[in-house]
């Protein structure tokens, strides 16, 4: 069936995004205000988009129009945050920092959750993600009710259980047991069910295809 986006009204064209591009991973952001008061949102429009730099980047909407979410304010005003990953032991905590809170109240509070100090920005980490970012504000373009916050993550925290071999960077991937989300308000995904399919060089496919190489080109994978 097609659905053609420019006759679909725009909340709409948000359920058919939502629902197909699943799982999402989820940002748990903490920023904070001009004045420090602390904020926790989640926001599953939310991806890694570069290595070096290293970039992520959330899209965050407005609560109405006009109004964009506590958490595009912070980081607009203040330029830092934390993006800290959420694990299934997370879930139920992630879901009470997003609730619609008026300006101002401390979703960390609300939840239970332990801020600890950050390294190289000021808002805290939530000591019981596995995994948080510091990042830094690079920019937000403008996409009318949402804005896309790119942040440059300046460090990052692995709980130690999961680092495998700090030298090499090898983090524990399966044992973080991240979330996804997946469709609708309340659906999501965990990451336990894996199966591993190795990449194939160029010439074991041509070998396997009968595909002459041509002459003069090197492959490359
Ligand atoms: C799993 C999950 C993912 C969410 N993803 C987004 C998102 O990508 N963008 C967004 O604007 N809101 C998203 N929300 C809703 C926000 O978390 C919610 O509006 C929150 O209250 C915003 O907090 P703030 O006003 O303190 O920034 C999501 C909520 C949940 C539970």
């Amino acid at each position: 069936m097609l659905f053609d986006f420019k006759e679909i009204p725009g909340k709409e064209c948000y359920k058919l995004l939502v629902s197909t591009v699943t799982p999402r991973p989820i940002a748990w952001v903490v920023s904070q205000d001009v004045n420090g008061v602390l904020n926790a949102g989640a926001f599953s429009f939310f991806n890694a988009f570069s290595g070096d730099p290293p970039v992520v980047a959330i899209g965050v909407a407005s609560h109405k129009p006009g109004r964009p979410k506590d958490t595009r304010v912070n980081i607009r005003e203040t330029g830092q945050f934390v993006v800290n990953l959420v694990s299934e032991a997370n879930a139920e905590q992630m879901n009470i920092t997003a609730i619609e809170f008026e300006y101002g109240v401390d979703e960390l509070e609300q939840a239970g959750l332990t801020p600890l100090p950050s390294v190289r920005v000021k808002p805290p980490r939530i000591a019981e993600s596995p995994v948080a970012m510091e990042c830094e504000l690079m920019q937000i373009i403008d996409l009318g009710e949402t804005g896309l916050v790119l942040g440059r993550v300046l460090a990052m925290h692995v709980h130690d259980e999961f680092v495998l071999d700090a030298a090499n960077l090898y983090i524990d991937t399966p044992k973080l047991r991240l979330l996804g989300r997946m469709h609708g308000r309340g659906w999501y995904a965990r990451t336990s069910d894996l199966f591993e399919m190795p990449r194939i060089p160029v010439k074991e496919w041509k070998m396997k295809t009968g595909v002459a190489s041509e002459s003069g080109k090197s492959g490359r994978d």
